[in-house]
């Protein structure tokens, strides 16, 4: 078909098979469906298959009015065809519009009989979030949303993401810590593995998810400011086949991103990455304190903390418990350790599991000095509170009537089986809409 004009497609549709010397069991469609729709369905078989029109590539009116004088018009002197009439112009507009990535092959699959498929939609929108109080910055969000939605199956499921553009700007995803086994197509590189998504494009990704833990997903065209300053990040979580002893005792399930921000690029697109830019502002899961959430617990709780550096690094640190280290990257540690401090390097995750042992009122926090403040006014940043139930707060404690989202850290969303979650305390508003 890719040789074939669209001209020769319309003469097939239209007049059946014999008009391209075809079998008469393709019937002709001329009187049954108008012009109009014929090259409708010429478009649609090309979008189909990805092709183009040979030479000699026509379409209708409509198709012109969207790609005006692509082409010079036909030669006057050429002699009138039985043919409607139709200025040329190409079918389908060249480039990486709605993309298909292969499927992971068979021999990837078997491995995993009990994989079940998952699909899901991401979309980018263009959106403006409060980070911080009096402090709001330009996002490409995922969904619409920041952080971005979680993604939650299970080791050996088969996961399918058509990934739409509705932004301004080239994107693509990356699903960090897959191996992409045989899919690398997937991979979701721009310039080596696809070419990035236009706006108005879209992509399919298509994988096994092989690899089990907290993995993370980001955009990754010009990372410096898609992911250092706009939000594109997302946690996907890969159950595995056998989890260890410790995960199966785990009472509450909390992930926490830790990203920057810098408050003299947040207002408009397209800006930002150079290295000596500073970042100013620090949050975890979109929002820096007292803007983040406090995370309640009782006492016999058995915690799991999944700490993503999704643009920022930390060194986490909660008052009154030591937690054990359990995880690096989403895979279990032959020895896990106690610690008290938990360095945390950009696009690295650590797990945590903590018992909750301690009643009490305890302060959580980034140790990195400079990311607990709001550029430069202390308290702020990547800092949360730990609150027992059954613990009576005092009229001066910083949080007393606060409003809860018992979902800020996505506890809700994990405990609601696999699939795709958002959340709409994290929903971004329309740029310029917010006060
Ligand atoms: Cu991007
Ligand atoms: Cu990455
Ligand atoms: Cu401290």
């Amino acid at each position: 078909m890719g040789t074939r004009s669209d001209q020769d497609l319309f003469n097939a549709i239209t007049g059946g098979g014999p008009a391209v010397g075809k079998s008469a069991l393709m019937p002709p469609w001329r009187g049954v469906i108008d012009d109009e729709l014929a090259w409708a369905l010429v478009r649609h078989l090309r979008k189909l298959s990805r092709t183009e029109g040979g030479a000699g590539g026509v379409v209708p009116a409509a198709a012109k009015e969207a790609a005006p004088a692509a082409q010079p018009q036909a030669a006057p002197q050429q002699p009138a065809q039985p043919q409607p009439a139709a200025p040329p112009a190409p079918a389908v507009a060249p480039g990486p519009m709605d993309v298909v990535a292969p499927p992971p092959p068979a021999k990837v699959k078997r491995n995993f009989p009990e994989g079940k498929l998952r699909e899901f939609e991401i979309r980018v929108e263009e959106r403006e979030i409060e980070v911080a109080p009096g402090f709001r910055a330009k996002v490409w969000a995922f969904n619409g949303q920041v952080s971005g939605p979680l993604i939650h199956v299970r080791q050996g499921d088969e996961v399918k993401v058509r990934f739409v553009n509705l932004s301004s700007m080239e994107h693509t995803i990356h699903w960090h810590g897959m191996h992409q086994q045989g899919t690398w197509q997937s991979d979701g590189v721009p310039g080596v593995t696809q070419q990035p998504v236009p706006p108005g494009g879209s992509f399919l990704y298509h994988f096994i998810a092989t690899r089990p833990g907290t993995l993370w997903y980001h955009c990754h065209v010009n990372v410096a400011e898609h992911i250092a300053i706009r939000g594109m990040w997302g946690p996907l979580i890969v159950d595995p086949l056998e989890p260890t002893p410790l995960e199966k005792e785990v009472t509450k399930d909390a992930i926490l991103m830790f990203s920057g921000w810098n408050s003299q690029l947040a207002d408009r697109f397209g800006v930002g990455g150079h290295p000596t830019e500073l970042r100013d502002y620090f949050s975890i899961n979109g929002k820096s304190f007292p803007l983040t959430q406090p995370l309640r617990v009782r006492e016999g709780d058995v915690v799991r903390l999944r700490l993503i550096g999704a643009g920022a690094n930390a060194a986490f640190h909660l008052h009154g418990h030591d937690v054990l280290v359990t995880h690096k990257d989403g895979l279990p540690l032959e020895s896990p350790y106690w610690a008290d401090v938990v360095r945390l390097e950009e696009g690295e995750r650590i797990d945590v599991i903590v018992r909750m042992d301690n009643p009490g009122i305890w302060m959580t926090h980034d140790h990195v000095d400079g990311h607990v403040t709001n550029s430069g006014k202390d308290m702020g940043g990547s800092m949360l509170i730990f609150e027992y139930e059954g613990i009576e707060k005092p009229d001066w404690y910083v949080w007393k009537d606060k409003p809860y989202d018992p979902n800020f850290y996505y506890s809700e969303s994990l405990k609601a089986g696999y699939g795709l979650f958002e959340h709409p305390g994290f929903q971004g508003a329309e740029p310029g809409t917010a006060r």
